[in-house]
């Protein structure tokens, strides 16, 4: 036998997860030369102060192992950006982790904290590496899911979905896919059976610089939370370098302990010389951030008007770079199908979300469209989708 004949040898555990449908829509939309609008990362370029400072780290020599925790000039400026973005004094040293994409952080956090039979409430619909990181530390994972189309945060819901053995809960805001900034009151309520049933929270705010209605508020910054919330944060998004993969967690020293003794087995960490970079990229970018919320509010503006047009029926999301859209009108049988469907027939690739539900069948009316990509893409599409 070949060894391309060789059967798949997957673990048991990460078997029942399979390929990403993500990869089968990029490589459609690839092969048939489709608009893509699938995927959550800009068709353009990073801004050049971030590309140069790359270069000048590069070449100033930092180019061997940085610290574990990650480098001390970038711990420093994320203190600054967490003062300003969180409200929220933190401590470099010992509230800091930086990790290789939030990705990294995420699965850190999960496996260095959480212990075997332990239970996670998990917000559906939810960033697909969640269940399968929980799934490699056997913890269970429960789902409630927030309902279409306003995808309110029921902290009755979760309160309900609680067992003994629940341990944490996980949330997203901004939100990826539904576009949802949870309110100051969400979050309390949400705070408040934390607080009662003694859960620690990971909340992923890769998006906090992208909120179009409403304000960003971080969990960790309400009464009695900062001692049992996990902040998940992403250099990729904001500055337009998700292939750098720089991402970082905040966390009190107690959980940054259990975040630390993961990390450290799992890449011990992410690049020297983009830490560097990261470093300057956080320092001082008031008028950047307001100019980044006036770029992506055109083009979220601009793919709603022709989403309405071309007949599909959303909110529009309030932060992120994602609009979830119903694709009844298409007449498909459920997300996958009419993902494939539009491809053939608009040329137009977006992501099915059914994926990121425990049950798929509440994401399968769903589509979700990205609108992280330059102007004329987005035009593209809405001159393709207007034609059907
Ligand atoms: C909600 C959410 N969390 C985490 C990530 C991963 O971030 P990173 O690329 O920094 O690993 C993404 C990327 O799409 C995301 O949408």
């Amino acid at each position: 036998m070949s060894s391309q004949d060789q059967p798949h040898q997957i673990s048991r555990t990460l078997r029942s997860f399979g390929e990403s449908v993500f990869t089968e829509i990029n490589r459609m939309a690839i092969q048939t030369n489709a608009v893509n609008l699938s995927q959550g990362c800009p068709d353009f370029d990073a801004p050049a102060f971030i590309r140069e400072a790359a270069q000048e780290a590069i070449n100033s020599g930092n180019n061997q192992y940085g610290p574990m925790g990650g480098a001390t000039v970038l711990a420093d400026a994320i203190v600054h950006d967490a003062r300003d973005i969180m409200k929220m004094d933190i401590d470099a040293a010992s509230e800091v982790t930086v990790t290789c994409g939030c990705t990294e952080a995420i699965a850190a956090s999960i496996l260095g904290i959480l212990h075997e039979g332990d239970e996670v409430i998990i917000m559906d619909p939810a960033y697909d590496s969640y269940r399968p990181c929980l799934a490699l530390a056997n913890v269970a994972s429960r789902s409630v899911t927030m309902k279409a189309p306003d995808f309110a945060l029921d902290a009755a819901a979760i309160d309900a979905a609680c067992s003994d053995r629940t341990r944490a809960i996980m949330i997203n805001t901004p939100h990826n896919p539904t576009g949802r900034v949870f309110t100051r009151s969400e979050l309390e309520a949400l705070a408040e059976v934390c607080r009662r049933r003694d859960l620690i929270v990971f909340s992923d705010e890769v998006y906090n610089r992208m909120v179009f209605e409403g304000e960003h508020v971080s969990i960790a910054s309400l009464p009695g939370m900062a001692e049992r919330t996990i902040t998940l944060c992403s250099l990729g998004k904001t500055f337009s370098v998700t292939g750098w993969k720089i991402g970082w967690s905040i966390a009190p020293p107690h959980l940054t302990a259990g975040i630390r003794a993961a990390h450290q087995f799992l890449t011990f960490g992410c690049a020297h010389p983009l830490q560097h970079a990261a470093a300057v990229a956080l320092r001082n970018r008031a008028d950047y951030y307001v100019q980044l919320v006036t770029n992506y509010r055109q083009r979220r503006d601009l793919l709603c008007e022709g989403l309405h047009r071309a007949g599909f029926s959303f909110n529009a999301p309030e932060g992120g770079y994602f609009v979830l859209c119903n694709h009844a009108h298409l007449g498909q049988p459920d997300d996958v199908a009419a993902c494939r469907w539009l491809i053939e027939h608009a040329g137009v690739a977006a992501i099915p979300p059914s994926s990121f539900y425990a049950d798929p069948t509440e994401g399968s009316q769903l589509m979700r469209f990205a609108f992280c990509k330059r102007i004329e893409t987005i035009e593209a599409a809405l001159e393709r989708l207007g034609r059907l």
